[in-house]
């Protein structure tokens, strides 16, 4: 298996890039089930999870065309599939979000129940209840859910219950060719959604608030294919936030949206780290010690659950005693036991974990458990006395796009070691 060797490193100069994100190019990919036509899709972030996204849509009867650099073109057809198979949901959570769409679209969906995670139970209960209420008759049967709609989708008011991202994600593709209109109330307002709702209606959707806490969506008969940009990757531009804080040194994130990482920014400020806006993105530099603070995760605009992981691998050598809280995943701190190996302070209790900063980590052999546990052990590696090898790398893979390259340019060492399969003839 390939491995990731990352050296003590720092302090780091240069500029590096953002890539599209992720979170969003997967929903926006979904949503072209919407329409028969030609999709576009540019800075399109090259990862696993979008190739599985690729496939998933090839399954359910689409062509899909992923084009280097950053290209993927969906041909919608006619007639499709409606079902998304467990092998590919399985690798991927997010193949969820063709649930929405096909339900909208065909009136029926069968698409696998993905189960719990590296990071949490995950319950798709709040999709169920959302869809239900605009008419789908939906059942669990063997692993599957299996949605049918007698009639049109109908429109209705729906409060969730929380703040869920694939919830909302998922009503809306669906209410976007319902009959009447639908409110979402207490939705989701990560950027991606705000994202979604405004190629939903480039391709002649009427949806209003989507950004906020109520989405109103009043159903259309017809969608058109459109071309979409994807925006830049929050959750990889506070990464590199990061990076920095915890190796020290100057660097310039080019692409990053700091109004889209407010809560990051504030906490990097009280640890000590300066950031600026730049006309290109935004501007890093810490040099004196890192102080200790405490943080929650919280639904956006609160900071983000997937900046959790990185940020305790900064505090971890953060001067003094910090206090995490994570609020939104039940699972999410499995990680730090591997952060323990390399002699991190850390005493998880329930949904917090207490870290004492000490002055070095000590380089070890550790396994990335999911994307961004395998982000905080990158950090890890770079505040640690001898090299840290991190196995499992393809769950990096996963959520960041040639990070090895992007982290090398700021004077990361970090490399990648390619294993090749095992073969006797070698012997
Ligand atoms: N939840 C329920 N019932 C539901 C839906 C959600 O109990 O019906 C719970 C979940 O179990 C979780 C919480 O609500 O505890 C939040 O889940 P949410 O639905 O908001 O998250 P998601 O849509 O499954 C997306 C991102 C995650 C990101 C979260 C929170 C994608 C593909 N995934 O997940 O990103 O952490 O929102 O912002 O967009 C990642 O990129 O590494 C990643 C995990």
């Amino acid at each position: 298996m390939d491995h990731f060797v990352v050296q003590p490193s720092g302090p780091l100069s240069g500029k590096v890039s953002v890539s599209g994100a992720k979170n969003s190019a997967l929903k926006l990919m979904a949503a072209s089930l919407l329409a028969e036509g030609t999709f576009s899709f540019d800075n399109v972030p090259m990862n696993a999870d979008v190739g599985v996204m690729a496939q998933t849509l090839s399954a359910i009867g689409c062509s899909v065309q992923i084009a280097e650099p950053d290209i993927c073109v969906v041909a919608v057809p006619e007639v499709l599939e409606p079902e998304a198979p467990y092998e590919l949901v399985t690798r991927m959570r997010a193949s969820i979000n063709v649930l929405g769409p096909l339900i909208g679209r065909l009136g029926q969906a069968r698409v696998a129940l993905p189960g719990g995670d590296a990071i949490g139970s995950r319950k798709l209960d709040m999709h169920f209840r959302g869809l239900r209420a605009m008419g789908v008759d939906l059942t669990v049967r063997h692993g599957y859910i299996e949605a049918f709609v007698p009639d049109r989708l109908k429109g209705v008011t729906h409060t969730l219950e929380f703040p869920s991202v694939g919830a909302t994600e998922n009503i809306m593709t669906a209410a976007v060719l319902a009959n009447g209109v639908t409110v979402i109330e207490n939705a989701a307002r990560e950027p991606e959604i705000a994202q979604l709702a405004s190629m939903l209606n480039r391709m002649g959707g009427e949806i209003l608030g989507a950004g906020s806490p109520r989405i109103e969506i009043r159903g259309v008969d017809h969608l058109e294919a459109v071309h979409e940009t994807v925006i830049p990757d929050r959750i990889e531009a506070g990464t590199f936030v990061m990076v920095c804080a915890i190796a020290g040194g100057e660097i310039e994130i080019l692409g990053a949206r700091p109004d889209d990482m407010d809560m990051l920014i504030a906490k990097m400020s009280e640890m000590g780290v300066l950031i600026a806006p730049t006309a290109e993105g935004i501007w890093v530099k810490r040099t004196g010690e890192l102080k200790a603070a405490d943080v929650a995760t919280l639904p956006h605009p609160g900071l983000a659950t997937d900046f959790m992981p990185p940020l305790v691998a900064v505090l971890t050598v953060a001067e003094g005693r910090s206090i995490v809280t994570e609020n939104i995943f039940d699972g999410r701190f499995a990680f730090v036991d591997e952060l323990v190996r390399m002699g991190a302070h850390i005493r998880t209790e329930g949904g917090h974990c207490i870290i004492k900063g000490v002055p070095r980590l000590s380089g070890a052999q550790v396994r990335a458990l999911d994307v961004r546990a395998g982000a905080a052990l990158v950090l890890a590696g770079m505040v640690a006395d001898v090299p840290t090898t991190i196995h499992d790398p393809v769950h990096i893979d996963r959520g960041y796009v040639n990070l090895v390259d992007k982290l090398s340019g700021l004077g990361v060492k970090i490399e990648r070691v390619v294993s090749h399969p095992f073969d006797y003839a070698d012997y």
